[in-house]
């Protein structure tokens, strides 16, 4: 009989992409997947855990299955992810109806420890096993999918800035081997899939490939329908030569980067252990403009981290000033328990709250003049799905803008050049050329 698994996925495209991965594992146990909590068999929570927030959410969600799994004994309910890695069997001393908790590298063994959750025992694995997870998961699935796929070909992080708890949850960097992801890039390609984001906690560390990711990104372009190839998220100091000439040699790779910074004053930089000045990325994005001038940039920024003063938040100002994003995200510093940070001297809320406003204030005016600066001009949009209106169609430019065209036979995964004629809120409305 088939049973049915609900998949509640936190945090970053990585664990989107292991979500997939998790719930392809369970289909060979006879699970498909259902959009609701309310007549699942199996709930999985794929948590994150780099904020405050973000891990506390997973305990008010679970609160909210009490009555689902009193109603169900059958019910099993399941904790996978970095707050699963970081936590472990606290989880189920928290919150006892937990059946289950799987680390983001063991999740090869979730069929494993259903079975043993279903034997009404609790189950938990949260090592960092010898073996490759991906070695041992079973083939993916032949069906069709959109035009747009993750692909993870990196995991885990060396860098340990002071304020992350990435490289304790994800541990230390592994890269899978090119041949594996060329193989399932061409699965994916054969199965409707057009663009293909490479992810990794610092992907342009991956090193499964002789010339790294450059290397890797090459190796991929040779597969005829792939259209387009990006890759997720990158640290300055893993920006080799190879990596940045690719923005310039390979077409299929989109000019569109995102490079995280966090900060613009050299003292926090270096107490936040990022182990590069402002003048080092300055450094980087010239010579990546230098090959790719169109390069639209995005980053990460964290506000109110321990000892941020005054003037070294105006120095993060001063720095996205410079660079001229064409998005980012942005955040208030959240102590995390175990890494260094935590035990500084910490700025007060309502300091990070102003700086939070500010920074974003001017980031969404980048953002905006970036967008609206498309207007007359001609790109190449990736369609993905209908749009609102009848005749309608929504899809990606190279630069990640979401564009609606009106687009009568136009479907998913075509690929067609679009003139840009209004820029609105959060996205352009183009015309086919
Ligand atoms: N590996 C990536 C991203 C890691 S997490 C990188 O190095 O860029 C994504 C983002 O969350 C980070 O870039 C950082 O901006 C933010 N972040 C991480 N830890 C944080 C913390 N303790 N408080 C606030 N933001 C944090
Ligand atoms: Fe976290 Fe820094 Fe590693 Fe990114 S590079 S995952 S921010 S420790
Ligand atoms: Fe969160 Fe883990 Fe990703 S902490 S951001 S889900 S690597």
């Amino acid at each position: 009989m088939t049973k049915k698994l609900y998949i509640k996925t936190y945090g970053c495209q990585m664990n989107v992409y292991d979500s997939e991965r998790m719930a392809e594992a369970m289909g060979g146990e006879g699970y498909v997947t259902t959009s609701t909590p309310d007549d699942a068999d199996m709930i999985l929570l794929n948590t994150c855990h780099i904020r405050e927030k973000a891990a506390e959410k997973v305990y008010s969600e679970l609160g909210r299955y009490k009555t689902l799994k009193a109603e169900n004994p059958d019910l099993k309910i399941g904790v996978a992810g970095c707050v699963a890695q970081a936590e472990g069997a606290e989880i189920m001393r928290r919150q006892p109806m937990v059946d289950l908790v799987v680390g983001p590298q063991s999740y090869h063994r979730l069929p494993a420890l259903e079975a043993k959750a279903r034997a009404g025992q609790k189950a938990l694995d949260t090592d960092f096993p010898e073996e490759d997870k991906f070695e041992h998961l079973k083939a993916r699935p032949k069906a069709k999918r959109g035009p747009s796929a993750f692909l993870t070909v990196q995991e885990g992080c060396d860098k340990f800035c002071a304020f992350c708890v990435v490289p304790y949850t994800r541990g230390a960097e592994v890269s899978r081997p090119a041949d594996r992801i060329v193989t399932e890039a061409r699965d994916l390609v054969a199965r409707g899939v057009r663009e293909i984001t490479l992810l990794g906690q610092n992907v342009n560390a991956y090193h499964g490939h002789e010339g790294g990711l450059a290397g890797l990104i090459y190796a991929l372009s040779d597969i005829d329908d792939l259209a387009r190839i990006r890759f997720t998220t990158s640290h300055p100091n893993d920006m080799d030569e190879a990596l940045i000439a690719a923005h310039g040699d390979c077409e299929k790779l989109m000019p569109y980067l995102h490079l995280p910074v966090q900060a613009g004053s050299d003292r926090i930089l270096k107490r936040m252990n990022r182990q590069h000045t402002r003048d080092d990325y300055f450094r980087i994005i010239d010579r990546l403009r230098a090959v790719r001038p169109d390069l639209h940039l995005s980053g990460d920024f964290i506000v109110g981290f321990p000892e941020e003063t005054d003037a070294d938040f105006e120095d993060t100002l001063d720095l996205i000033e410079r660079v001229q994003y064409g998005s980012a995200f942005s955040f208030k510093y959240s102590t995390r328990p175990g890494t260094p940070a935590a035990e500084r001297d910490q700025v007060s809320e309502a300091v990070k709250d102003e700086r939070l406003q500010r920074l974003q204030a001017l980031l969404t005016r980048q953002q905006r003049a970036l967008q609206d600066a498309m207007v007359g001009r001609d790109v190449a949009v990736l369609f993905e799905k209908p749009g609102r209106m009848p005749g309608q169609m929504v899809g990606k430019s190279e630069y990640l803008h979401a564009v609606h065209v009106e687009a009568e036979g136009v479907s998913a995964g075509d690929l067609r050049r679009v003139r840009i004629v209004e820029s609105g809120p959060n996205s352009l409305k183009g015309a086919l050329i």
